[in-house]
């Protein structure tokens, strides 16, 4: 997930206009920034780390970019570590063309080995670069500037928003697919931004949009276009956020916003890693990760849950694996055999504890993967193999868009080693396919906050779930715990029975997550009814695949799907749970008390 910005009509004050739209999107990547303004020529600068470092060598004087077309760029790494040649914009040989670029061209590699034997000299180890040298090749060939970007538009697979100047234009060319993007009219200026705070300051009248779409922005007007070249009338609608609003696009909370990111998340995480022709995973990262006999998860908290349901998974393929709290794995010796890979599951990439524990497992002679969402982290530069979630940055300290992305990533890793062992992948992988539009369904259909409305005194909290539902009952309660201060635990529905039952009150609701029919989903049912005798009120979280419906007093639903994407969609439902809780109870949602976004002490 990374920011881009284009202005067009801003006279001289073009520079300040990209600059401060870009740090409005910094919460969408800051390892690197750069600015390109066209006058005839083209400026381009480009520094890696936080957009202060661009604004510094700038006022220094070091080179200072001057045009009144310009596009701009905050980054968050997918492709190739955050140095000053992968951040964009990317230009082609000559320096006519630049580009920025949000999201992954998944048939890049294809495309850089088409260019190199061209003799393109390639700058970067980016995925984007490809781009500005498509465009050129085009403009070669005698193209005028836009169909020359078309063109190059029309060979890119995968998800992206692309904003392109062109020397000696005064219009930016954009498109879009599958990633974010919208313009910003005003009367003598249009704008571009992933997302309306980038212009926000100049303008509320916003223009959004669709997948397959391009459009061109010039100072006096704008015009969008399909993939063949037909005008498309678009709505402008005007933005009311309040101020408060403006940096998390118009949500209440950071939190929320991630809730609803996590379908564009997924996707990033799947992009290029499914073949469904062949209905295999492809993950370019794992390809020289040995097939482990055992495989040891680290991790902490909700990165421990991800793990558990990581374990579940491996269980399912007939791989033997653990999960470990890392804190507990690092103060004793670990059972490490010599084929063992241990994974530190970490968004962060940078939790103590984690570190350690993957520390202790090299020392002790284990592979180690991390699988993290912060490129160049700790945990993806010390561990022998990187799976990257791509989710990108999370700023709520409560972890959801991140926690999604470790169960994507995860199905991922788990499915590559099933496949070595001749698992057949097909279904799994259509329900990958499907699982974003699944998840925005249940986001966009979801009961949750009427659910909440009944149980606002009660007592406690429990949630329950077994097999693959147990992780995310105990993400659930976590999440809750954690931003409503109330108290809530997660229990693997069997062991109710074993102590838990006697908290059970007609005034504990008890969330029930039941996907399936099978022997697990009628284990459930089961236990849902003990607590049912007990008075307790049960909140069924449920595919409707069996007749837990029947004992519960409230149903939150999901869609049908496959066993193992399922619990992606019914933690969602309990993400939004515990926000609408928290928010009725006035919390500080973002920031809960006592807690950090990253704990880097022991
Ligand atoms: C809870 C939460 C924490 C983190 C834990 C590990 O919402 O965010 O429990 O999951 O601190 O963090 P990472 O994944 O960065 O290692």
């Amino acid at each position: 997930m990374c920011g881009i910005i284009g202005v067009v009509g801003r006279g001289d004050e073009t520079l300040d206009v990209v600059l401060d739209g870009l740090s409005t999107l910094e919460y969408r990547g800051y390892d690197s920034a750069g600015v390109a303004l066209s006058n005839g020529t083209l400026d381009v600068v480009k520094r890696s780390g936080e957009l202060s470092n661009l604004r510094e060598a700038i006022d220094a004087g070091e080179s200072v970019p001057g045009g009144s077309v310009g596009i701009g760029h905050t980054r968050w790494s997918t492709h190739g570590p955050p140095t000053d040649a992968n951040a964009h914009p990317h230009t082609d040989e000559s320096g006519r063309v630049a580009v920025v670029h949000n999201g992954i061209i998944e048939n890049y590699r294809a495309l850089r080995d088409e260019l190199e034997a061209e003799g393109v000299a390639f700058e970067s180890e980016t995925d984007t670069e490809v781009v500005p040298h498509l465009v050129a090749r085009a403009l070669d060939e005698g193209l005028e500037p836009e169909a020359a970007v078309r063109d190059a538009v029309e060979r890119l697979d995968g998800s992206y928003a692309i904003a392109v100047v062109v020397a000696g234009e005064e219009r930016v060319f954009a498109a879009r697919n599958d990633s974010p993007l919208v313009l910003g009219v005003a009367e003598d200026a249009t704008y571009l931004g992933s997302d309306v705070p980038a212009f926000l300051e100049h303008t509320r009248d916003v223009v959004y949009l669709d997948d397959g779409e391009f459009a061109v922005l010039s100072a006096d007007g704008w015009r969008v276009t399909d993939a063949d070249g037909g005008r498309v009338e678009k709505e402008v609608t005007t933005v009311e956020w309040s101020a408060e609003q403006t940096g998390k696009s118009g949500y209440d909370h950071f939190m929320l916003k991630e809730i609803n990111e996590q379908p564009t998340a997924l996707r990033q995480g799947l992009s290029g890693r499914l073949d469904e022709l062949a209905g295999r995973v492809t993950v370019e990262e794992l390809s020289d990760v040995e097939t482990p006999g055992r495989v040891e998860f680290v991790a902490c908290g909700t990165s421990y849950h991800a793990a558990l349901f990581g374990v579940e998974a491996l269980r399912a393929a007939d791989i033997p694996a653990q999960a470990f709290l890392a804190s507990e794995y690092a103060t004793g010796p670990a059972p490490v055999r010599d084929d063992t890979l241990v994974v530190g599951v970490t968004q962060s990439g940078e939790t103590a504890d984690t570190l350690s524990a993957l520390r202790e497992a090299r020392a002790r002679g284990a592979e180690t993967l991390a699988v993290t969402n912060v490129v160049d982290s700790s945990a993806a530069r010390e561990c022998d193999h990187v799976l990257y979630i791509r989710s990108g940055p999370e700023i709520g300290v409560a972890a959801t868009k991140t926690f999604s992305s470790q169960l994507v990533a995860l199905t991922l890793f788990t499915a590559t080693l099933a496949e070595r062992g001749g698992e057949d992948a097909r279904e799994l992988v259509a329900a990958l396919r499907d699982l974003p539009n699944h998840l925005q369904h249940v986001l966009d259909e979801s009961r949750a906050a009427d659910v909440v409305e009944e149980y606002l005194d009660s007592e406690a909290y429990f949630f329950i779930g077994r097999g693959p539902a147990f992780p995310v009952a105990l993400e659930g309660a976590l999440k809750f715990k954690e931003i409503t201060y109330e108290h809530a635990e997660g229990f693997a529905s069997g062991e109710l029975k074993h102590g838990p039952l006697a908290l059970v009150t007609a005034n504990t609701p008890v969330f029930a997550v039941v996907t399936g029919d099978d022997e697990r989903a009628r284990k459930t049912i089961g236990n849902v009814k003990e607590v049912e005798a007990r008075d307790a009120p049960v909140v069924a979280v449920t595919d409707g695949a069996s007749d837990v419906e029947r004992y519960a007093d409230d149903v939150l639903e999901i869609p049908e799907t496959h066993p193992r994407t399922a619990p992606v969609l019914t933690n969602a439902q309990l993400q939004l749970v515990a926000y609408h809780m928290a928010n009725r109870l006035g919390r500080a949602i973002d920031k809960p008390r006592n807690l950090a976004k990253s704990v880097t002490v022991e």
